[in-house]
């Protein structure tokens, strides 16, 4: 395919894209959310096609799931592989040598240097089910909490602990009732009208001083779920002291911590997981996303002796295919073989500089923020920060129609997460395709 930059034949949607949109429109389920009217029908690297034959930036890599580029040629190569051998043996009942080889990475590569086990399944949301349920069955405790602004998954568990919107809950009631919420440290917007670090986090003063007094008890607590960078709530970085104060009360009061790296894991910030930025050592971790770059999997990661349940607790048919297995050991080589991590560090910090001057020109973008190459950019209409979703979403729709993908996240930021292996000129062309469209708010 070779492409070299985004390319537009016909406006998009071209006329073969709106005619399966209208079929797709009227056949699939109305809940699923289109950012924009992509129709995607090849891909490599950092660009995707449309039906019509136009090219796209990919500044989203599908809520950061190719993560080392779409179609790597080394994934592509481990499934090949592996189709040629054995597509399926339920792991319910037999064994296979993908997952036992994946696990030995995975415990390399997550934090924490203490015995692990790992489930496999098959999603984000499996994945923090997993992590919940492995929590209650191990602690026998009642309740968990979560964070506002937290976004988790869609099955009945996680959407439990998902508060982004309302949308994501209104008419599922009653939910998973184990759940109590605090505010997250989001310093841009505190809910408490506060600056850090004068504030003293009233966040986690909130959780230790009225949940934990008032309404639930710290030893009938299982766990705290947490994102250790908001994603879908709009690509917020807590301070440090923060990880210490939950980890410091966690270990006293024998809370399980969970980190939720589903969108922030397998480099997306510099390092292998956002955890180890603060020297956070979670009791369970879960992951997927860029997990298999864009074949369906997942893992929850826990201390061995947390991981305890018995023959039967929890187990899932599909769960740790060798195909998908293969795929996602191709994957955490290609991050060592390929130094992506360095490439996260570095062309995020470029990527970043580059925002940061195009706050200084375009008074309409009110934070940036991130890590690595997972940067948040966060659009207000006025000194008093009121969210400028609407022209959030235009930008959206001006960079598609001229060859770049964006996504939101939260109520007016853009989460600017492409693929990890992309470089200064793909970014540059990116950047220029957004001031473009700045002008044009
Ligand atoms: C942090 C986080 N957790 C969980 C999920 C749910 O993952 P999935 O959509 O694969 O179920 C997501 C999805 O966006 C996520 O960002």
């Amino acid at each position: 395919m070779n492409y070299t930059g985004p390319k537009i034949v016909t406006p998009p949607p071209g006329p073969k894209a709106r005619a399966l949109i209208e079929k797709d429109l009227d056949m699939l389920s109305p809940s699923l959310t289109r950012t924009a009217p992509l129709v995607g029908v090849k891909a490599e690297g950092v660009y995707v096609e449309d039906l019509d034959g136009n090219v796209f930036l990919d500044f989203g890599s599908g809520i950061g799931v190719t993560g080392v580029g779409h179609r790597h040629p080394k994934v592509i190569d481990a499934v090949k592989k592996q189709l040629d051998a054995l597509v399926f043996v339920n792991s319910l009942d037999y064994y296979t040598t993908p997952q036992v080889e994946l696990a030995e990475m995975l415990f390399e590569a997550t934090p924490g240097d203490f015995p692990k086990r790992v489930f496999y399944s098959n999603s984000g949301s499996e994945s923090i089910d997993t992590a919940i349920k492995m929590a209650k069955w191990h602690s026998r405790r009642a309740y968990g909490v979560g964070f506002i602004n937290g976004f988790h998954g869609r099955t009945v568990g996680a959407m439990s602990f998902t508060t982004t919107n309302l949308t994501a809950r209104r008419g599922f009631a009653p939910l998973y009732p184990i759940g109590q919420f605090t505010p997250y440290p989001y310093c841009y917007r505190c809910l408490f009208n506060q600056t850090y670090p004068s504030c003293n986090l009233d966040c986690v003063n909130y959780l230790t001083d009225v949940i934990f007094k008032k309404l639930i008890a710290p030893d009938e607590t299982a766990f705290i779920l947490l994102e250790p960078v908001q994603g879908a709530g709009g690509y917020i970085v807590p301070p440090q002291e923060f990880f210490d104060r939950l980890t410091g009360f966690a270990k006293e009061h024998g809370i399980l911590l969970i980190a939720d790296e589903v969108q922030t894991g397998y480099g997306r910030t510099g390092k292998m997981f956002a955890s180890q930025h603060f020297g956070f050592e979670p009791d369970i971790i879960t992951m997927s996303k860029a997990f298999a770059s864009g074949f369906p999997a997942a893992a929850t990661v826990a201390r061995k002796e947390v991981m305890d349940w018995v023959d039967n607790a929890h187990e899932g048919t599909l769960n740790g295919g060798p195909v998908i297995m293969e795929a996602a050991k191709a994957v955490l080589r290609v991050i060592e073989e390929e130094r992506v991590l360095e490439n996260v560090r570095v062309e995020g910090d470029y990527f970043r500089s580059q925002l940061d001057a195009l706050q200084q020109r375009y008074p309409i973008i009110g934070d940036i923020r991130g890590m690595g190459l997972m940067i948040g950019m966060e659009l207000v209409k006025d000194e008093k920060k009121t969210p400028a979703g609407e022209a959030r979403n235009k930008l959206i729709a001006d960079a598609f129609s001229k060859g770049l993908l964006l996504m939101g996240a939260g109520e007016s930021s853009l989460r600017l997460i492409p693929p990890m292996t992309i470089n200064r000129q793909e970014i540059d062309t990116g950047l220029s395709i957004m001031e473009d469209c700045l002008k044009q708010l």
